[in-house]
């Protein structure tokens, strides 16, 4: 079978990649004056980081002759310069130095080769993805404040997973599966709510701790289809910031960051890096799955499944380019 027949088969091919704020690097991956290509959205993206730390993203190709900036491309200051003919670029587009002439067209000035929105927040390097290159509707979201000091960085992973990134996001919405695949006994229940661009959604659990019966809370805040910070407060206090990214239609980079507050006791570390181990182990047990299920549109869902076809309904509007549409959604 054609790798084309799978994807049509899996009925993701046809699926287009959502718009918003999305993960491309973490801030370690981008040092002063590197260069990178990464390979996001179908196409690729030129980064770089300049003298003064700040990261910008730009096409490949220089708007010039044709090199590819990722291939040889240097920092200067803080502009790239293409290898062939040394033209540099800010990272706004605009060339800022051509080395053989005195007369820059101030139309090349300004801008002349297409660049990315880009946020670096909370050690993250995001790019806003839009397909008509529409200017950002919201901002990336910040971790929530830790109680006590700054939060520890504990763990980092990250996942290629052969599916459309709509449908890991869905999974925290298909209560039934927490059971069957996971385990365990309680699905994080509760209908999520919609603010903006921004989804959340808190449990309230009954759980038996080794010093008895308590209550912990788990706060799920998703912005965008990009980027969801998921707070477990309970005997431990810990914050999990995920990031997906379309790599295409069909394969999705899923990035974790898990923190937890300063200052633990052995005892309460241990529980806490327990906590984390558990939901690696969960993240592992859907992986398989999702790397081989197909796209569903209209599910057979009965009572108990969960608010998925209401995600659905929400997501849809990643998928609404034209901001002239009737039904665009607003902010
Ligand atoms: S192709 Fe880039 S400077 Fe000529
Ligand atoms: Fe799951």
């Amino acid at each position: 079978m054609s790798a084309e027949s799978t994807s049509l088969a899996r009925g993701y091919a046809g699926m287009p990649m959502p718009f918003g704020w999305f993960a491309v690097a973490m801030s370690g991956d981008i040092t002063t004056g590197q260069v990178k290509t990464l390979s996001y959205f179908g196409t690729e993206i030129v980064v770089w980081r300049g003298e003064d730390g700040v990261v910008n993203a730009v096409d490949p190709y220089c708007p010039h002759l044709g090199a590819h900036l990722g291939a040889g491309g240097t920092v200067v200051g803080n502009d790239l310069r293409c290898p062939f003919h040394h033209w540099s670029f800010g990272g706004n587009g605009g060339v800022t130095s051509i080395p053989y002439t005195k007369m820059i067209p101030p139309k090349l000035k300004r801008s002349c080769l297409p660049s990315w929105p880009v946020s670096e927040t909370d050690g993250v390097v995001y790019v806003w993805y839009h397909p008509n290159k529409a200017e950002p509707k919201w901002e990336v979201a910040t971790l929530p404040a830790c109680p006590d000091g700054d939060w520890v960085l504990a763990e980092v992973h990250d996942w290629v997973i052969n599916i459309h990134c709509q449908e890991i996001t869905e999974n925290g919405q298909d209560h039934a599966h927490f059971g069957a695949v996971h385990g365990v006994p309680y699905a994080p229940k509760g209908e999520f709510r919609l603010d903006g661009w921004v989804r959340r959604n808190t449990v309230i659990a009954e759980m038996n701790t080794p010093r008895g019966p308590m209550t912990g809370k788990i706060d799920v805040t998703a912005t965008g289809p990009g980027q969801s910070i998921t707070e477990y407060v309970d005997v431990t206090h810990v914050v999990q910031s995920q990031q997906v990214t379309p790599i295409d239609a069909e394969h999705t980079h899923l990035r974790w960051q898990m923190y937890h507050i300063p200052g633990l006791s052995d005892g309460r570390l241990r529980v806490t890096q327990a906590r984390m181990r558990d939901l690696v182990r969960q993240v592992n047990e859907d992986i398989p799955i999702w790397n081989a299920k197909r796209y569903m549109p209209t599910p057979l869902l009965v009572e108990g499944d969960g608010p998925m076809m209401a995600y659905r309904e929400q997501y849809k509007r990643y998928y609404q380019f034209d901001d002239n549409e009737p039904d665009s959604v607003a902010a």
